[in-house]
Protein backbone atom coordinates (compact mmCIF):
# COMPACT_ATOMS: atom_id res chain seq x y z
CA UNK A 1 0.00 0.00 0.00
CA UNK A 2 1.57 3.60 -0.84
CA UNK A 3 0.28 7.07 0.30
CA UNK A 4 -0.37 7.75 -3.29
CA UNK A 5 1.57 11.68 -3.79
CA UNK A 6 -0.42 14.15 -6.29
CA UNK A 7 2.51 16.04 -8.09
CA UNK A 8 1.99 19.24 -9.80
CA UNK A 9 3.65 19.85 -13.39
CA UNK A 10 6.12 22.28 -12.39
CA UNK A 11 9.61 21.75 -12.24
CA UNK A 12 9.50 20.29 -8.36
CA UNK A 13 6.80 18.13 -9.28
CA UNK A 14 8.24 16.49 -12.47
CA UNK A 15 11.80 16.15 -10.78
CA UNK A 16 10.64 14.28 -7.58
CA UNK A 17 8.06 12.09 -10.57
CA UNK A 18 11.26 11.41 -11.96
CA UNK A 19 13.31 10.78 -8.84
CA UNK A 20 10.66 7.64 -8.26
CA UNK A 21 10.93 6.51 -11.95
CA UNK A 22 14.94 6.74 -11.87
CA UNK A 23 14.76 4.14 -8.48
CA UNK A 24 12.50 1.85 -10.63
CA UNK A 25 9.61 2.74 -9.13
CA UNK A 26 6.34 3.47 -11.24
CA UNK A 27 4.33 6.88 -11.05
CA UNK A 28 1.73 8.18 -13.33
CA UNK A 29 1.78 11.09 -15.58
CA UNK A 30 -0.60 12.61 -18.11
CA UNK A 31 -0.37 12.87 -21.90
CA UNK A 32 -2.20 14.48 -24.57
CA UNK A 33 -4.39 11.66 -25.21
CA UNK A 34 -4.80 9.98 -21.60
CA UNK A 35 -3.04 9.53 -18.45
CA UNK A 36 0.00 6.78 -18.83
CA UNK A 37 1.23 4.37 -15.58
CA UNK A 38 4.96 4.96 -16.28
CA UNK A 39 8.10 3.20 -15.22
CA UNK A 40 12.05 2.73 -16.87
CA UNK A 41 11.28 0.72 -20.35
CA UNK A 42 14.57 -0.96 -19.91
CA UNK A 43 13.95 -2.25 -16.48
CA UNK A 44 11.93 -5.31 -16.65
CA UNK A 45 11.73 -5.08 -12.90
CA UNK A 46 9.85 -1.87 -13.02
CA UNK A 47 7.64 -2.42 -16.11
CA UNK A 48 6.48 -5.85 -13.88
CA UNK A 49 5.15 -3.53 -11.65
CA UNK A 50 2.81 -1.88 -14.05
CA UNK A 51 1.32 -4.81 -14.51
CA UNK A 52 0.88 -5.64 -11.01
CA UNK A 53 -0.78 -2.44 -10.19
CA UNK A 54 -3.10 -2.73 -12.99
CA UNK A 55 -3.76 -6.64 -13.33
CA UNK A 56 -2.94 -6.63 -16.62
CA UNK A 57 -2.74 -9.66 -18.42
CA UNK A 58 1.61 -10.20 -18.98
CA UNK A 59 1.18 -11.12 -23.00
CA UNK A 60 -0.15 -7.44 -23.90
CA UNK A 61 2.59 -5.38 -24.67
CA UNK A 62 3.58 -1.35 -23.51
CA UNK A 63 3.60 1.14 -25.35
CA UNK A 64 7.44 2.92 -24.95
CA UNK A 65 7.57 6.88 -24.70
CA UNK A 66 10.46 8.44 -25.89
CA UNK A 67 11.40 12.91 -25.54
CA UNK A 68 13.63 13.19 -28.68
CA UNK A 69 12.73 12.32 -32.25
CA UNK A 70 16.05 10.85 -32.61
CA UNK A 71 15.52 8.11 -29.97
CA UNK A 72 13.45 6.50 -32.38
CA UNK A 73 16.37 4.89 -33.68
CA UNK A 74 17.55 3.83 -30.35
CA UNK A 75 15.28 1.52 -29.64
CA UNK A 76 13.10 0.57 -33.43
CA UNK A 77 15.11 -1.62 -35.90
CA UNK A 78 14.54 -0.61 -39.32
CA UNK A 79 12.44 2.43 -39.79
CA UNK A 80 11.00 2.44 -43.17
CA UNK A 81 10.18 5.04 -45.60
CA UNK A 82 7.06 5.33 -44.55
CA UNK A 83 7.54 5.21 -40.97
CA UNK A 84 9.86 7.87 -41.06
CA UNK A 85 7.26 9.94 -43.32
CA UNK A 86 4.48 9.38 -40.60
CA UNK A 87 6.99 9.89 -37.66
CA UNK A 88 8.05 13.50 -38.91
CA UNK A 89 4.80 14.88 -39.71
CA UNK A 90 2.84 13.06 -36.90
CA UNK A 91 5.65 12.95 -34.02
CA UNK A 92 5.48 14.21 -31.08
CA UNK A 93 1.85 13.89 -31.14
CA UNK A 94 -0.90 10.82 -29.97
CA UNK A 95 0.81 7.92 -32.53
CA UNK A 96 2.29 5.07 -32.08
CA UNK A 97 4.28 3.23 -34.28
CA UNK A 98 5.07 -1.18 -33.89
CA UNK A 99 8.48 -1.50 -34.92
CA UNK A 100 10.82 -4.24 -34.85
CA UNK A 101 12.65 -3.84 -31.73
CA UNK A 102 16.31 -3.57 -30.53
CA UNK A 103 17.66 -5.51 -28.11
CA UNK A 104 17.50 -3.11 -25.41
CA UNK A 105 14.04 -3.45 -25.11
CA UNK A 106 13.13 -6.17 -22.50
CA UNK A 107 11.17 -8.58 -23.36
CA UNK A 108 8.34 -8.09 -20.59
CA UNK A 109 8.28 -4.36 -21.85
CA UNK A 110 7.50 -6.22 -25.32
CA UNK A 111 5.25 -8.64 -23.89
CA UNK A 112 6.55 -11.23 -25.63
CA UNK A 113 7.13 -10.23 -28.88
CA UNK A 114 9.92 -8.63 -31.50
CA UNK A 115 8.08 -5.55 -31.89
CA UNK A 116 7.96 -2.14 -29.62
CA UNK A 117 5.05 0.45 -29.98
CA UNK A 118 7.13 3.69 -29.74
CA UNK A 119 5.43 6.88 -29.11
CA UNK A 120 7.08 10.25 -28.89
CA UNK A 121 3.87 11.99 -26.85
CA UNK A 122 3.20 16.16 -27.49
CA UNK A 123 1.87 16.93 -23.54
CA UNK A 124 5.06 18.98 -22.28
CA UNK A 125 4.49 17.65 -18.78
CA UNK A 126 5.30 13.83 -20.10
CA UNK A 127 8.06 15.43 -21.84
CA UNK A 128 9.79 16.68 -19.02
CA UNK A 129 9.25 13.77 -17.02
CA UNK A 130 11.05 11.69 -19.42
CA UNK A 131 13.95 13.87 -20.49
CA UNK A 132 14.35 14.32 -16.54
CA UNK A 133 14.45 10.37 -16.04
CA UNK A 134 16.90 10.15 -19.03
CA UNK A 135 15.09 6.79 -19.65
CA UNK A 136 12.13 6.03 -22.02
CA UNK A 137 8.78 5.17 -20.09
CA UNK A 138 6.79 2.19 -20.88
CA UNK A 139 3.27 3.60 -20.22
CA UNK A 140 0.28 1.96 -20.51
CA UNK A 141 -3.28 3.92 -19.94
CA UNK A 142 -3.32 4.43 -15.99
CA UNK A 143 -6.41 2.65 -15.44
CA UNK A 144 -7.37 -0.59 -13.70
CA UNK A 145 -7.05 -3.01 -16.52
CA UNK A 146 -10.33 -3.55 -18.12
CA UNK A 147 -11.73 -0.13 -16.76
CA UNK A 148 -12.18 2.92 -19.38
CA UNK A 149 -9.22 4.87 -19.65
CA UNK A 150 -8.65 7.62 -17.18
CA UNK A 151 -8.53 11.18 -18.90
CA UNK A 152 -8.71 13.53 -15.66
CA UNK A 153 -7.16 13.16 -12.48
CA UNK A 154 -9.52 12.12 -10.56
CA UNK A 155 -10.12 8.80 -12.44
CA UNK A 156 -6.45 8.23 -11.71
CA UNK A 157 -6.99 8.69 -8.22
CA UNK A 158 -10.04 6.59 -8.05
CA UNK A 159 -7.75 3.50 -10.27
CA UNK A 160 -4.43 3.79 -8.64
CA UNK A 161 -4.78 5.51 -5.26
CA UNK A 162 -2.83 3.46 -2.64
CA UNK A 163 -1.17 0.85 -5.92
CA UNK A 164 1.26 3.69 -6.94
CA UNK A 165 3.22 6.06 -5.20
CA UNK A 166 2.87 8.80 -7.24
CA UNK A 167 0.76 11.18 -10.07
CA UNK A 168 1.71 13.97 -11.64
CA UNK A 169 -1.70 16.03 -12.05
CA UNK A 170 -1.82 17.28 -15.73
CA UNK A 171 -5.37 18.51 -15.70
CA UNK A 172 -7.72 17.16 -18.23
CA UNK A 173 -6.40 15.51 -21.46
CA UNK A 174 -7.18 17.13 -24.65
CA UNK A 175 -7.50 14.50 -27.26
CA UNK A 176 -9.29 12.02 -24.66
CA UNK A 177 -8.75 8.11 -26.42
CA UNK A 178 -5.53 6.74 -27.01
CA UNK A 179 -2.95 7.05 -30.07
CA UNK A 180 -3.22 6.35 -32.83
CA UNK A 181 -1.55 3.02 -32.95
CA UNK A 182 -0.17 1.04 -36.56
CA UNK A 183 2.31 -1.17 -37.73
CA UNK A 184 3.47 -1.41 -41.37
CA UNK A 185 3.27 -4.55 -43.75
CA UNK A 186 6.08 -6.32 -46.12
CA UNK A 187 4.88 -3.16 -48.63
CA UNK A 188 5.35 -1.14 -46.18
CA UNK A 189 1.84 -0.23 -45.85
CA UNK A 190 0.57 1.44 -42.60
CA UNK A 191 -1.58 -1.16 -40.86
CA UNK A 192 -4.11 0.62 -38.36
CA UNK A 193 -4.19 -1.84 -35.23
CA UNK A 194 -6.22 0.95 -32.80
CA UNK A 195 -8.00 4.39 -34.37
CA UNK A 196 -7.22 7.29 -33.09
CA UNK A 197 -6.81 11.12 -33.33
CA UNK A 198 -4.50 10.68 -36.00
CA UNK A 199 -6.97 9.30 -38.58
CA UNK A 200 -6.68 7.12 -41.53
CA UNK A 201 -7.38 10.26 -43.91
CA UNK A 202 -4.64 11.74 -42.06
CA UNK A 203 -2.64 8.59 -42.96
CA UNK A 204 -3.36 8.52 -46.08
CA UNK A 205 -2.60 11.93 -47.20
CA UNK A 206 0.72 11.56 -45.99
CA UNK A 207 1.70 8.30 -47.41
CA UNK A 208 -1.17 7.67 -49.98
CA UNK A 209 -4.64 6.44 -49.44
CA UNK A 210 -4.02 3.27 -50.91
CA UNK A 211 -1.18 2.53 -48.60
CA UNK A 212 -3.55 2.43 -45.66
CA UNK A 213 -4.94 -0.60 -44.26
CA UNK A 214 -7.61 -0.73 -41.31
CA UNK A 215 -7.22 -3.99 -39.61
CA UNK A 216 -10.46 -6.13 -39.08
CA UNK A 217 -10.19 -5.77 -35.74
CA UNK A 218 -11.31 -2.20 -35.65
CA UNK A 219 -15.02 -2.88 -36.21
CA UNK A 220 -15.31 -6.18 -35.84
CA UNK A 221 -15.27 -9.02 -32.75
CA UNK A 222 -12.06 -11.14 -32.67
CA UNK A 223 -12.87 -14.65 -32.25
CA UNK A 224 -11.92 -16.44 -29.61
CA UNK A 225 -8.20 -17.72 -30.06
CA UNK A 226 -7.32 -16.31 -32.95
CA UNK A 227 -4.51 -14.59 -33.33
CA UNK A 228 -4.23 -11.09 -33.50
CA UNK A 229 -1.53 -7.55 -34.45
CA UNK A 230 -2.48 -5.97 -31.39
CA UNK A 231 -2.88 -8.39 -28.02
CA UNK A 232 -4.94 -5.45 -26.71
CA UNK A 233 -7.77 -5.91 -28.86
CA UNK A 234 -9.06 -9.15 -27.82
CA UNK A 235 -9.76 -8.28 -24.28
CA UNK A 236 -13.29 -6.66 -23.17
CA UNK A 237 -12.60 -2.87 -22.54
CA UNK A 238 -13.75 0.63 -21.05
CA UNK A 239 -16.86 -1.34 -19.68
CA UNK A 240 -18.99 0.44 -16.98
CA UNK A 241 -21.14 -2.12 -14.84
CA UNK A 242 -24.08 -1.04 -16.68
CA UNK A 243 -25.08 -2.46 -19.79
CA UNK A 244 -24.16 -0.39 -22.72
CA UNK A 245 -25.94 -0.27 -26.38
CA UNK A 246 -25.32 1.46 -29.17
CA UNK A 247 -28.24 2.62 -31.31
CA UNK A 248 -27.46 2.87 -35.30
CA UNK A 249 -29.98 5.48 -37.15
CA UNK A 250 -30.44 9.21 -37.11
CA UNK A 251 -30.27 11.44 -33.77
CA UNK A 252 -34.35 11.56 -33.65
CA UNK A 253 -34.68 8.22 -33.61
CA UNK A 254 -31.73 7.35 -31.39
CA UNK A 255 -34.10 10.49 -28.84
CA UNK A 256 -37.16 8.51 -29.55
CA UNK A 257 -35.87 5.09 -29.14
CA UNK A 258 -34.40 6.09 -25.69
CA UNK A 259 -37.53 7.77 -24.56
CA UNK A 260 -39.46 4.57 -25.35
CA UNK A 261 -37.04 2.38 -23.23
CA UNK A 262 -36.96 4.37 -20.80
CA UNK A 263 -37.12 3.00 -16.97
CA UNK A 264 -35.17 3.08 -13.69
CA UNK A 265 -31.17 2.94 -14.08
CA UNK A 266 -31.39 3.76 -18.08
CA UNK A 267 -29.72 6.87 -19.21
CA UNK A 268 -29.21 8.05 -22.81
CA UNK A 269 -25.99 10.07 -23.89
CA UNK A 270 -27.08 13.32 -25.84
CA UNK A 271 -25.74 15.87 -28.08
CA UNK A 272 -26.92 18.66 -26.57
CA UNK A 273 -27.95 20.34 -23.18
CA UNK A 274 -31.82 19.98 -24.17
CA UNK A 275 -34.15 18.73 -21.76
CA UNK A 276 -35.12 14.94 -22.65
CA UNK A 277 -37.99 12.64 -21.85
CA UNK A 278 -35.20 10.53 -20.17
CA UNK A 279 -32.10 10.66 -17.78
CA UNK A 280 -29.63 12.19 -20.24
CA UNK A 281 -25.64 12.38 -19.99
CA UNK A 282 -24.47 15.44 -21.74
CA UNK A 283 -21.64 13.96 -24.16
CA UNK A 284 -20.96 16.07 -27.28
CA UNK A 285 -22.03 16.57 -31.18
CA UNK A 286 -18.67 16.61 -33.18
CA UNK A 287 -16.25 13.56 -32.93
CA UNK A 288 -13.60 15.31 -31.07
CA UNK A 289 -15.93 16.08 -28.09
CA UNK A 290 -17.35 13.24 -27.97
CA UNK A 291 -13.64 11.78 -28.07
CA UNK A 292 -12.96 13.90 -25.04
CA UNK A 293 -15.59 13.07 -23.29
CA UNK A 294 -16.36 9.60 -24.04
CA UNK A 295 -14.15 8.23 -20.89
CA UNK A 296 -15.87 10.64 -18.10
CA UNK A 297 -19.35 9.83 -19.44
CA UNK A 298 -18.85 6.19 -19.22
CA UNK A 299 -17.17 6.42 -15.66
CA UNK A 300 -20.19 8.90 -14.32
CA UNK A 301 -22.62 5.46 -15.49
CA UNK A 302 -20.95 3.53 -12.74
CA UNK A 303 -21.33 7.04 -10.38
CA UNK A 304 -25.30 6.77 -10.81
CA UNK A 305 -25.80 3.31 -10.66
CA UNK A 306 -26.67 3.03 -14.15
CA UNK A 307 -28.23 -0.34 -15.39
CA UNK A 308 -28.60 0.55 -18.94
CA UNK A 309 -27.20 3.27 -21.12
CA UNK A 310 -28.02 4.13 -24.56
CA UNK A 311 -25.29 6.23 -27.07
CA UNK A 312 -25.86 7.02 -30.67
CA UNK A 313 -23.88 5.49 -33.25
CA UNK A 314 -21.17 8.07 -34.00
CA UNK A 315 -19.76 8.70 -37.34
CA UNK A 316 -17.47 5.87 -38.71
CA UNK A 317 -14.95 8.33 -40.45
CA UNK A 318 -11.71 10.59 -39.12
CA UNK A 319 -11.68 10.91 -35.21
CA UNK A 320 -15.67 9.50 -34.83
CA UNK A 321 -13.54 5.81 -36.20
CA UNK A 322 -11.77 5.94 -32.96
CA UNK A 323 -14.84 6.54 -30.73
CA UNK A 324 -17.16 3.82 -32.68
CA UNK A 325 -13.94 1.48 -31.86
CA UNK A 326 -14.10 2.23 -28.30
CA UNK A 327 -17.46 2.55 -27.56
CA UNK A 328 -18.41 -0.79 -29.53
CA UNK A 329 -15.67 -2.59 -26.55
CA UNK A 330 -17.81 -0.99 -23.81
CA UNK A 331 -20.94 -2.25 -25.51
CA UNK A 332 -19.58 -5.46 -26.21
CA UNK A 333 -20.87 -5.35 -29.87
CA UNK A 334 -23.97 -4.46 -29.24
CA UNK A 335 -25.26 -2.40 -32.09
CA UNK A 336 -29.20 -2.08 -32.54
CA UNK A 337 -30.13 -0.75 -35.67
CA UNK A 338 -33.24 1.16 -36.42
O1 LIG B 1 -2.31 7.11 -25.91
C1 LIG B 1 -1.81 6.05 -25.55
O2 LIG B 1 -1.37 5.23 -26.36
C2 LIG B 1 -1.72 5.79 -24.04
C3 LIG B 1 -0.83 6.86 -23.42
C4 LIG B 1 -0.56 6.61 -21.98
O3 LIG B 1 0.35 6.97 -24.16
N1 LIG B 1 -1.23 4.46 -23.80
C5 LIG B 1 -1.99 3.35 -24.02
O4 LIG B 1 -1.37 2.17 -23.69
O5 LIG B 1 -3.11 3.41 -24.46
P1 LIG B 1 -2.17 0.80 -23.53
O6 LIG B 1 -1.14 -0.17 -23.06
O7 LIG B 1 -3.35 0.99 -22.69
O8 LIG B 1 -2.55 0.41 -24.99
C6 LIG B 1 -1.54 0.05 -25.91
C7 LIG B 1 -2.10 -0.79 -27.04
C8 LIG B 1 -2.51 -2.15 -26.57
O9 LIG B 1 -3.69 -2.53 -27.28
C9 LIG B 1 -1.33 -3.01 -27.00
O10 LIG B 1 -1.71 -4.34 -27.24
C10 LIG B 1 -0.84 -2.31 -28.26
O11 LIG B 1 -1.07 -0.96 -28.03
N2 LIG B 1 0.60 -2.50 -28.47
C11 LIG B 1 1.62 -2.00 -27.75
N3 LIG B 1 2.81 -2.48 -28.19
C12 LIG B 1 2.51 -3.30 -29.22
C13 LIG B 1 3.29 -4.13 -30.09
N4 LIG B 1 4.61 -4.22 -29.99
N5 LIG B 1 2.63 -4.85 -31.02
C14 LIG B 1 1.29 -4.80 -31.13
N6 LIG B 1 0.51 -4.05 -30.34
C15 LIG B 1 1.10 -3.31 -29.40
MG1 LIG C 1 -5.28 0.76 -22.01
Amino acid sequence: MYDTKILPPTPEGIREAAEILRNGGIAAIPTETVYGLAANALDENACREIFKAKGRPSDNPLIVHIGRFEDIYKYAEGVSGNALRLAREFMPGPLTMVLPKKDIIPAVTSGGLDTVGIRFPANKTAQAVINECGYPLAAPSANLSGSPSPTVLSHVVRDMSGRIPAIVDGGCCTVGVESTVLTFDEEDRAVILRPGFVTPEDIGGVIGEDNVICSAGVTERVAEGERVLSPGMKYKHYAPKANVTIIEGSYDRYVEYVAAHNGSGVFGAVEDNRSYPFSSLFWGASPEEQARRLFDVLRGLDDRNAVQAYFPCPGKKGVGLAVYNRLLRAAGFEVIRL
